[in-house]
């Protein structure tokens, strides 16, 4: 089936009372990784391709990919969406270039003016059959360029968000509860032990979200910032050269439950990352006579790979729902 949007997507998981995994794409590798393991598991699925992969790997190399995964995976829903555009430009180019979805982030300016982009993008977007995320709140972590400190994040605040929606008109809401972005999410001051002396990040704020949803009933909620960072990725980095003390993520539990709420949406890209630099140094190490990349990039697809099955069944509840 050809590229569609996600609102279809989103209304039968609401209702079904899970999440589609929003997997970031930057390379061939990533793109069949995951679209392999959601075609074996008849999962929907979103690739999204940031600002900087747009940079790294070129607009149209990432579209040919999207298209040849589409051919690849018939029997799956697959949407490509444009992850944190920064400004109308950005967003236009993408919808002009092909995205079914694009995501207009203007979370770290004033409302009003977060609203005013937002309209910009909704009102060309939806022109052309495309669908529109927003944000409101600001996660900590690092987007593209963009660092925000622990400090200056900030919950979003439930009382904001139906004039936001119905002023801009967007399709589906990122919030800021807890999550944020990247492979170190709290610090371990932030954190307490459990009796074997791991570390048990705080709780995500529940609260803040159910408030949200019983003021937008029915309103698909998107979670940036969700990787669960697998200790046992990082330790496998760290027993082959790595260095990623304290890498820490959100429990899958706690994601599985956002997945029951309102949450259609979960954002899933270090975890990618961590999958592929888990397995290339795991295979660098055993190897090191090895020189062709195709020796070690398989091994690191199907860490990918296994990895995201693990997310569809246990921590999305979207396998079968393709
Ligand atoms: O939200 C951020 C995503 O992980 C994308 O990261 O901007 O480095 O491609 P990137
Ligand atoms: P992670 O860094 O937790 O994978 O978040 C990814 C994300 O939110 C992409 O927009
Ligand atoms: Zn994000």
């Amino acid at each position: 089936m050809p590229l569609v949007t996600s609102t279809e997507m989103f209304k039968k998981a609401y209702d079904g009372g899970y999440a589609i995994g929003a997997f970031n794409v930057n390379n061939m590798e990533i793109v069949q990784g995951i679209t392999e393991a959601c075609q074996e598991q008849k999962a929907p699925v979103i690739l999204q391709v940031s600002k900087g992969a747009r940079a790294y790997a070129n607009h149209t190399y990432l579209i040919k990919m999207v298209e040849a995964a589409v051919i690849e995976c018939p029997d799956i829903p697959i949407v490509l969406h444009l992850d944190h555009g920064p400004d109308f430009e950005t967003c236009k180019a993408c919808i002009d270039g092909g995205f079914t979805s694009v995501m207009i982030d203007c979370s770290s300016r004033p409302f009003d003016e977060n609203v005013a982009e937002t309209k910009k993008v909704v009102e060309y977007a939806h022109a052309h059959g495309v669908v529109v995320e927003a944000e409101l709140g600001t996660l900590a972590g690092v987007e593209d360029d963009v660092k925000v400190s622990a400090e200056d994040s900030s919950y979003t605040h439930p009382e904001e968000v139906e004039e936001f929606v119905t002023r801009t008109g967007c399709d589906s809401l990122a919030i800021a509860i807890g999550t944020s972005h990247g492979a170190y999410k709290f610090t371990p001051e932030q954190c307490t032990r459990n009796e074997q002396g791991i570390l048990v990040p705080p709780p995500l704020r529940f609260d803040v979200l159910e408030e949200v949803s019983k003021r937008l009933p029915g309103f698909p909620i998107v979670l940036h910032g969700s990787s669960s960072v697998p200790q046992e990725f990082v330790q496998k980095i760290n027993a082959h050269g790595g260095k990623m003390p304290d890498a820490i993520g959100i429990p899958e539990e706690e994601l599985r439950h956002a997945a029951q709420l309102s949450v259609c949406k979960i954002n899933i890209d270090s975890d990618i990352r961590l999958a592929i630099t888990a397995s290339i140094r795991e295979y660098f190490d055993e190897h090191p006579d090895h020189f062709d990349p195709r020796q070690y990039l398989k091994p690191a697809r199907q860490a990918v790979k296994d990895m995201v099955a693990h997310k569809l069944i246990n921590v999305l509840g979207c396998n079968g729902k393709a």
